[in-house]
């Protein structure tokens, strides 16, 4: 099978905003007791944080961590979590049906995220809580001011504010399953009325009003939220997590095209409102959950009763597979091509929890497949989307959809690199694929790295022990001729001037 990319170096989608390889922290499972925190760990460094674990954040470059939640944050009081760990106290988590024990909480996690060359992108609970404890979260963690928060925060041995730009007003408070779910209407009140707080508390913040909970529920939600919080908000939240359960891997390698779809049609309400209100400023989007997630279903329902009030139960532990990683990088992908409006974007989740990064108590941590795409678009991802054209072959999913491209890529320019680097999952489960590249602009370019994560197995998986999936190095041919393997994600890397 042949197929071509048509690109110009001067027609761009947009410069990324590296924001769009951020990642998640939710108090929930193992992510933080037994992932990112462990004191009694043999790597643990001087405030009980895991180095392995760190080291392998740090790997992946995240540019910015969402915390506490997700579901979690809907039932949380943040200031269970600031001051002496000794006095904090142990609540039940509604959401998860556990306990957590506060020794983390923003007083640690900001440390954290220093620690990983991360910034903090914080949620505040506006499902039990409302807006008095949103300004008061803020006032603590940003505020130099002589009043109170900002001097609890001293007193708490910060002298400095923590600078958290980023606040999500929520967490999908479209979703019946979230502690004080709301009508659009309702949330939009309340959220218009915690971000006016919010930012006179600290104008320099942005704001992240949520989004509806997936493609299939956009729509009158989107509206009345942002005709409501237009004036204070700066982004609008999306998330979406695809599975395999049909075990139909042609539909499932399809999917981050409902992906595309679902920014087109969130970008589509932003810009009526903004047409309506006949406002300057434009919202973008912040993808702030995607991932696939399904693996572990079935045993969360099983065990639903097991350990429950327990910290650190083991939920959400995906272990995922050779396939998955394939439909990451497309997601990825997805997420580049929409450069101009997707702002910010946060894998859902980074450590043991629907997570790159797994970890065994007292032992390893090791990368999950996903870990690979995710690793090598955020390292190499950098600079300007190019728009393009692309005549590739494509394949019907019965009762699914028809005409889906055997070729996704994105294309990226670093100007400052002086680097062309082109993704590119080949979807086929049969074919190799040919691939032409026509990308004017350039005087020169020369292909110097072709990386491959391929697998002969669908469902091989990486574990503690044995890594099957990892990235390989594929032969350069002299003729510059680019083949993509049946199967396979790519990432091919050229000098151009
Ligand atoms: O990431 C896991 C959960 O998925 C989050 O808590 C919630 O926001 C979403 O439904």
């Amino acid at each position: 099978m042949k197929s071509k990319i048509t690109a110009n170096k001067r027609f761009i989608i947009g410069d990324i905003d590296r924001r769009i390889y951020g990642s998640f922290i939710e108090q929930l499972g193992r992510a933080v007791y037994e992932g990112i925190y462990e004191p009694d760990h043999p790597t643990a460094d001087d405030q009980g944080f895991r180095g392995d674990v760190l080291e392998l954040v740090r790997k992946l470059n995240v540019p910015i961590v969402r915390y506490p939640g997700g579901n979690f944050v809907s039932g949380y009081n943040w200031e269970d979590g600031i001051g002496d760990r000794s006095k904090r106290p142990k609540r039940m988590d509604l959401a998860w049906g556990a306990v957590d024990s506060n020794q983390v909480g923003i007083d640690e996690f900001q440390e954290w995220a220093k620690r990983a060359g991360s910034e903090v992108m914080m949620a505040v609970n506006l499902g039990t809580r409302g807006m008095d404890e949103a300004r008061n979260c803020v006032e603590y963690c940003n505020s130099k001011a002589d009043s109170y928060y900002a001097n609890l925060r001293r007193a708490n041995g910060f002298d400095e504010p923590f600078g958290i730009k980023v606040w999500c007003l929520g967490n999908e408070m479209d979703g019946p399953w979230q502690l004080g779910h709301k009508t659009a209407e309702e949330y939009a009140r309340l959220a218009a009325e915690a971000a006016k707080v919010m930012k006179r508390a600290d104008n320099t913040i942005q704001l992240v009003a949520c989004g509806s909970t997936g493609y299939g529920r956009i729509g009158d939600w989107e509206y009345k939220v942002l005709d409501e919080t237009y004036p204070f908000v700066d982004y609008v939240s999306l998330h979406t997590y695809f599975d395999n359960k049909e075990n139909n891997t042609p539909k499932f390698l399809a999917r981050s095209e409902e992906m595309h779809e679902y920014i087109n049609g969130v970008v589509a309400y932003c810009d009526a409102l903004k047409a309506k209100k006949k406002a300057k400023k434009t919202i973008n989007l912040s993808y702030d959950e995607w991932n696939v997630w399904f693996h572990s279903q079935q045993q969360d329902a099983l065990n639903k009763d097991r350990d429950r009030w327990t910290e650190a139960r083991h939920q959400l532990e995906d272990v995922y597979n050779f396939e998955d990683a394939l439909v990451v990088g497309c997601m990825l992908m997805t997420l580049q091509n929409h450069s101009d409006r997707v702002k910010m974007a946060c894998l859902a989740q980074l450590v043991n929890v629907i997570a790159p990064i797994m970890t065994e108590k007292g032992g390893k941590a090791w990368a999950q497949t996903i870990f690979y795409p995710f690793f090598y678009g955020s390292n190499y991802g950098n600079g300007a989307t190019l728009r393009t054209m692309i005549e590739t072959d494509t394949y019907d999913v019965a009762g699914y959809r028809r005409e889906v491209p055997y070729l996704v890529s994105s294309v990226i320019y670093n100007a400052e690199a002086g680097e062309l680097v082109v993704y590119a999952v080949n979807r086929s489960l049969d074919e190799d694929m040919e691939l032409e590249l026509d990308i004017e602009g350039f005087a020169s370019r020369k292909l110097f790295e072709h990386l491959e994560l391929y697998h002969d197995d669908l469902k091989a998986i990486n574990d503690k022990d044995v890594e099957r999936v990892a990235p390989a190095k594929v032969e350069i041919n002299a003729d510059g001729s680019i083949v993509l393997k049946k199967h396979s994600w790519n990432m091919l890397r050229f000098k151009v001037d």
